[in-house]
């Protein structure tokens, strides 16, 4: 289990910040992507079943598979996993993640409607960029007036969640620190799973503070863009949302540690941050390049609803499925393989053929996988028309990217641009 057992020990639900610096000095996701290079070159590209006790799970190593099984969800591949039960049922468990297929139905489409996951360009773009723009310029003069002038990931992640929480809840939620610090309790519990009774009491707690937003939703929060009645429990839909963009925080702190060290693609970025275009295509695909480089979902499970037969054998209902994201990101087959290569996206945010699935792929696709890049080009945007950024920490090699990258580790060093 070299492969899955360092995903969990890092924290499938919040990452543990000493387990994440062990991953990077030890290499974990290398050595991963590496066993499975082993065991595909053994036993062939079919899904290999692993023959774990009362847990059997099948473990994809052909890229065309992944497509395949994304397509097929949520039947015959259930994207509701019992792993997935375990976890979220301490943080949300009436989420659409965890749901039946026909719940499920009902779910996503308020998923959808709110994140307005079609759509490109959110129609609250105009907002989100006033906000990242307000919270990073104001992050900039506070970094501008320490000597050292830098930006580490506990600053970073400071203003990052007073956006997310306005972006989510509304201005009010700017300064609620306290929700963000009661669903991250609840998410340290969720590392443990099947290990950890539930804490009904704070997730009671949580709800409280939640409902407070959602009783009577702000102008331009996405929760007001909820659809109006019905059952969808609004609470563990949005805790989904909070914790998800904890993963979209790392992956903006480190595009911005990539733009530093790549000048041909920090020039192209910046040209973008000067325009007033909310559509940010480049800065887009170097963020898709990050998420391909450092999965943030490093594992897709699912879960099989009923018997299929798979190379000749019959591989039975309840057997799980894991599709490891790093060992198709970084197939050696890919000349760009372990370097940055914003090409490869053109327009996509997945190439499921390629096994290149950041936000997953078919219609169990994360629902942001059109917000977040909007969202994030903007942030990244913010600190671009503003500053010029050295990265101090850690040091890479560009055209050798490591398999991990201690995003708690980064430190960036940012000037305040003088106005032409
Ligand atoms: C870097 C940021 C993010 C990445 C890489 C990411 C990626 C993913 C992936 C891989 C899945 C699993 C899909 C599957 O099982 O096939 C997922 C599910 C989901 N994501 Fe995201 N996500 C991100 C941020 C967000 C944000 C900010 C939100 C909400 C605002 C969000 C909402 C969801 C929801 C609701 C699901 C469950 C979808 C379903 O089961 O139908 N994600 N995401």
């Amino acid at each position: 289990m070299t492969i899955v057992a360092p995903t969990v020990a890092r924290g499938i639900i919040i990452r543990r910040r000493a387990i994440e610096h062990l991953a990077e000095q030890q290499d974990w996701d290398a050595k991963a992507v590496k066993q499975m290079q082993r065991l595909k070159r053994k036993y062939g590209p079919a899904p290999l079943l692993l023959p774990i006790p009362f847990r059997p799970q099948l473990l994809l190593l052909d890229p065309a598979d992944v497509s395949t099984v994304l397509q097929s969800s949520p039947e015959p591949f259930a994207a509701a996993t019992a792993e997935k039960h375990a976890a979220l049922s301490h943080v949300e468990p009436k989420n659409v993640l965890v749901s039946s297929a026909s719940r499920r139905a009902e779910l996503r489409s308020a998923h959808e409607q709110a994140l307005a996951t079609a759509e490109r360009l959110h129609p609250y773009s105009a907002h989100f960029k006033a906000v990242v723009d307000a919270e990073f310029l104001q992050l900039l003069r506070d970094i501008g007036s320490n000597r050292s002038a830098e930006l580490d990931w506990p600053a970073f992640s400071q203003a990052w969640f007073r956006a997310v929480r306005r972006l989510v809840l509304g201005e009010r939620a700017r300064n609620d620190i306290k929700l963000t610090e009661t669903l991250n309790d609840l998410r340290e519990r969720a590392n443990w799973a099947f290990a950890a009774p539930v804490d009904r009491g704070k997730l009671a707690l949580f709800h409280q503070q939640v409902s407070h937003y959602l009783s009577d939703p702000e102008k331009h929060s996405l929760v007001s863009r909820f659809p109006k009645g019905g059952e969808f429990a609004p609470e563990s839909q949005v805790a989904q949302w909070l914790f998800a963009f904890d993963a979209a925080g790392i992956a903006v702190m480190r595009t911005l540690a990539m733009l530093a060290c790549h000048v041909s693609y920090w020039a192209k970025a910046v040209e973008e941050a000067m325009s007033r275009d909310l559509d940010r295509p480049f800065t887009r695909s170097c963020l898709l390049e990050v998420l391909r480089l450092w999965p943030t979902t490093p594992v897709i499970l699912r879960q099989l609803t009923e018997d299929i037969k798979s190379g000749g054998r019959v591989i039975r209902r309840g057997t799980g499925v894991i599709i490891f994201a790093p060992f198709f990101h970084r197939d050696p087959e890919f000349l760009y393989a372990n370097r940055m290569e914003p090409s490869i996206w053109g327009e996509n945010d997945a190439l499921p053929a390629a096994g290149l699935v950041p936000f997953s792929a078919g219609p169990a696709i994360c629902p942001a996988h059109n917000l977040v890049p909007t969202v994030a080009s903007l942030a990244v945007g913010a600190f671009l028309s503003a500053a010029d950024v050295v990265l101090l920490q850690p040091s890479l090699t560009v055209d050798n990217l490591p398999g991990s990258l201690d995003h708690f580790a980064i430190r960036l060093r940012l000037a305040a641009r003088r106005k032409e």
